[in-house]
């Protein structure tokens, strides 16, 4: 999968746990899906699962992982992978954008990706093998890029996978059926009936689309106009979300909650971000009796290395290494509350357990639990 601020890489068995402890659970929707990786550990633990999230490598993303059913598309998927992976280079805006005035990727790569994004807009394909095809490319675009993980900015000097060849592979798609939106989340809240929402919106000012706008090039294939080092889409100057907006995430989360058709509820939110975690319990507790878990982390990999400039250049040092991650359980039952804040817990005890015997590396250090109201 790729690398995204924010993702729930190592909280997603967690998670998992976590929404199978409600009492009904069936249906469950992630409202801020980014990778999909929550949505698609969901979607493997038996549920129906709605993946919503307001933009188009996300939607994409959600396609592939959660609207896509193994049964119905693997065998296609593969024969269409190993095609793509024979398609020869020709470079073209995607080339001249992002490995020429830009430098995220080798021209080499590039014009691979010029390519094969060629192909799969040539052969009009239906939604899922199209997006099982855009993720393909995608992931393997991000195993050769050269950036700490967000396209603000590239490295100065080329990072050594950079001059890795492309490689396309099968993303693992799982069977059953689901669903995938490109909504505002507000609107998604709205119209998905289900049984617990899991709730995961961006925590700080930095925008998704600016992020991440090589990959809505990629997706959308509009060969946007583009400025600045880090050539971004002119759309990511007036495309913003609420929750990017230290003044408008609050009334933007209440709108959420008020507009979420259930009392159960997951929501990930971070020690940095613009809600502390006592607003955020004020805030919840509308819909119920609140629970916290918290668990230490390492900060993302950009934080470790430094703080960069457009150019990629050092500019200076980051305070801290380390930051919290909260789980907020909601329900209207006390007793759930409980029930689920302990199976977090003890999901994350096993897996410090298994690490400190040395089955996996040790990435989570601490957790506490309180539970309010
Ligand atoms: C913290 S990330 C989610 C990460 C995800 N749980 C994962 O593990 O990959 C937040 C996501 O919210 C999306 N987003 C931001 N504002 C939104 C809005 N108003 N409606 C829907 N999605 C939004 C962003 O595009 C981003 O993918």
């Amino acid at each position: 999968m790729i690398k995204y601020i924010g993702s729930k890489r190592l909280l997603v068995p967690h998670i998992v746990r976590g929404v199978a402890a409600f009492p009904e659970s069936r249906r469950v929707l992630d409202l801020f899906s980014g990778t999909s990786r929550v949505a698609r550990g969901l979607k493997a633990s038996g549920r129906f699962v709605i993946a919503n999230d307001h933009l188009a490598y996300a939607t994409t993303l959600a396609r592939c992982y959660v609207q896509a059913d193994a049964n119905r598309w693997l065998d296609e998927a593969r024969q269409l992978v190993a095609a793509l992976g024979e398609v020869s280079p020709s470079p073209g805006y995607f080339t001249k954008a992002f490995c020429e005035d830009a430098r995220y990727f080798q021209p080499k790569n590039g014009a691979r990706i010029d390519a094969i994004r060629e192909e799969i807009a040539r052969r009009a394909l239906p939604p899922e093998l199209e997006a099982i095809a855009l993720v393909s490319l995608m992931e393997a675009a991000d195993r050769v890029d050269s950036t700490t993980g967000v396209q603000m900015a590239y490295l100065k000097k080329w990072a050594a996978r950079a001059f890795n060849d492309l490689e396309l592979r099968v993303p693992e798609i799982v069977p059953g059926p689901g669903v995938a939106l490109q909504l505002d989340a507000v609107e998604a809240a709205s119209q998905a009936e289900v049984d617990v929402a899991y709730i995961d919106p961006p925590y700080n000012q930095h925008s998704y689309m600016g992020n991440y706008h090589v990959w809505e090039t990629l997706v959308r294939w509009d060969q946007p106009k583009t400025y600045g080092v880090a050539n971004k889409r002119v759309q990511c100057k007036d495309y913003k979300s609420d929750f990017n907006s230290k003044r408008r995430i609050g009334q933007s989360l209440r709108a959420v909650l008020e507009a979420v058709r259930c009392s159960n509820l997951l929501v990930s939110f971070n020690n940095e971000g613009h809600v502390d975690r006592e607003e955020m319990v004020g805030l919840l507790s509308d819909k119920g009796h609140v629970g916290v878990v918290s668990v230490d982390f390492k900060r993302y990999v950009g934080a470790q290395i430094g703080i960069h400039n457009p150019l990629g250049e050092k500019v200076g040092r980051v305070s801290h290494l380390r930051n919290k991650e909260y789980l907020f359980v909601v329900s209207e039952r006390r007793g759930t509350v409980d029930a689920v804040v302990g199976a977090i817990e003890s999901s994350i005890a096993s897996a410090a357990l298994a690490s400190r015997s040395g089955r996996s590396k040790r990435e989570l250090h601490d957790s506490e639990r309180r539970v309010e109201r």
